[in-house]
């Protein structure tokens, strides 16, 4: 039989020579395979004496054993570097700024959210969430709109069939508004509390200003010494800063909304002329937002003791911020998904917006 340690020797050479992954199977072949060289010397064993036989099937087997470590050793050497090539050949450089024609946009709506958010966060709010799909209780019982409750017309509600029960007050709806929010946090917390929730709600309406799904944000502060000049303080303020305005005349309204009381809407000053509309001066006025004292009645569903403490709350219309914002006539279109009105329309992801850093002025928008 040849020298084997000899011929272990060459055959490690190969193997370690083997350039890539085909080399090397090539190699096992020839060394291990049907006819390889180490298949053809195990076959001559059985034409060697006994004796011989024993001590020649060992030192083989040794061999082969150190061969087929060389083979796997080689193989993981040229996995590895394979794949270091590979990684190389298909580097992407980061650092290279984005084709303005492939950037992505932030649709007005998300800008407004996060302008809120950054505001009310500055104040000290923090941000709450409901479900879309609410049960009857939390969009109106609890909200002092009892079931016959005329309030309850007025919101062109979209019901939800309830496979419980074939009662219609036990019917789900797609939230009409944020309020329910307000009972949600109310259970979980008691006060002081001081959160915004914005989020989607549902009506069904359809028109310039109106689309079955649009966006509201709800606030809602409750502490004991709570009264409307904070209302009236923290509601302006909020204007100022989301108009970037440092003066805006306001106004309030005597209104009625079930769950406050008393109830009034905000009014800010404004031009309106053929084609403009010019927020923060002239003499006329424009509705923004509904706000007022919680209902004790709506502290009480909550689990809150009217007695001992009182809030208010307020609640806006975010499509509606973006259109007097950003000077987008139809609420309509925000909603087609039609990438040419987001490019337009749409904002650069990395303004993040922040009451130091600037709210939307900061690269602004993408006009
Ligand atoms: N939920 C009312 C709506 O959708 C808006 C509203 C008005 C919310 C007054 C409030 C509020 O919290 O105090 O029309």
């Amino acid at each position: 039989m040849e020298n084997t340690e000899q011929l272990q020797k060459e055959l490690t050479a190969e193997i370690v020579a083997a350039s890539d992954m085909k080399a090397l199977e090539d190699l096992r072949v020839a060394i291990l395979g049907k006819k390889g060289r180490i298949t053809e010397m195990m076959k001559g064993l059985g034409a060697m004496p006994a004796e011989e036989r024993k001590e020649a099937g060992k030192t083989l087997n040794i061999l082969k054993v150190e061969v087929e470590k060389a083979l796997e050793a080689r193989k993981q050497f040229l996995e590895v570097q394979e794949l270091n090539a590979k990684l190389a050949a298909e580097k992407i450089d980061v650092t290279l700024p984005v084709r303005p024609e492939n950037q992505g946009r932030i649709h007005p709506v998300s800008k407004i959210y996060e302008e809120v958010t950054a505001i009310f966060g500055e104040m000290g709010f923090s941000v709450a969430e409901g479900p879309d799909i609410e049960d009857q209780f939390h969009n109106f019982n609890a909200l002092n709109m009892p079931a016959n409750h005329p309030a309850r017309q007025m919101q062109d509600t979209f019901y939800i069939p309830n496979p419980d029960s074939a009662d219609k007050d036990d019917s789900f709806v797609v939230r009409t508004h944020t309020s329910p929010v307000q009972i949600r946090t109310m259970e979980k917390q008691q006060p002081p509390i001081r959160i915004i929730a914005p989020g989607r709600t549902y009506r069904s309406d359809y028109d310039a200003t109106h689309t079955p799904m649009f966006h509201q944000v709800e606030g809602l502060v409750i502490g004991k010494d709570i009264t409307m000049a904070h209302l009236k303080g923290c509601l302006y303020d909020f204007v100022k800063a989301f108009f970037e305005l440092d003066e805006i005349p306001v106004r309030y309204r005597p209104s009625f909304f079930p769950f406050t009381e008393p109830s009034a809407e905000m009014d800010i000053g404004c031009l309106k002329t053929k084609t403009e509309l010019k927020i923060g001066a002239g003499t006329d006025w424009l509705e923004i937002l509904g706000c007022g004292m919680v209902h004790p009645n709506v502290l009480r569903a909550g689990g809150i003791d009217p007695d001992v403490y009182q809030g208010f709350a307020f609640g806006v219309g975010l499509d509606r911020l973006a259109m007097l914002k950003y000077g987008i006539p139809d609420l309509r279109t925000f909603f087609e998904s039609d990438i040419r009105w987001l490019k337009h329309y749409g904002f650069v992801p990395l303004d993040i917006s922040s009451m130091t850093g600037g709210l939307s002025n900061n690269g602004g928008a993408a006009r």
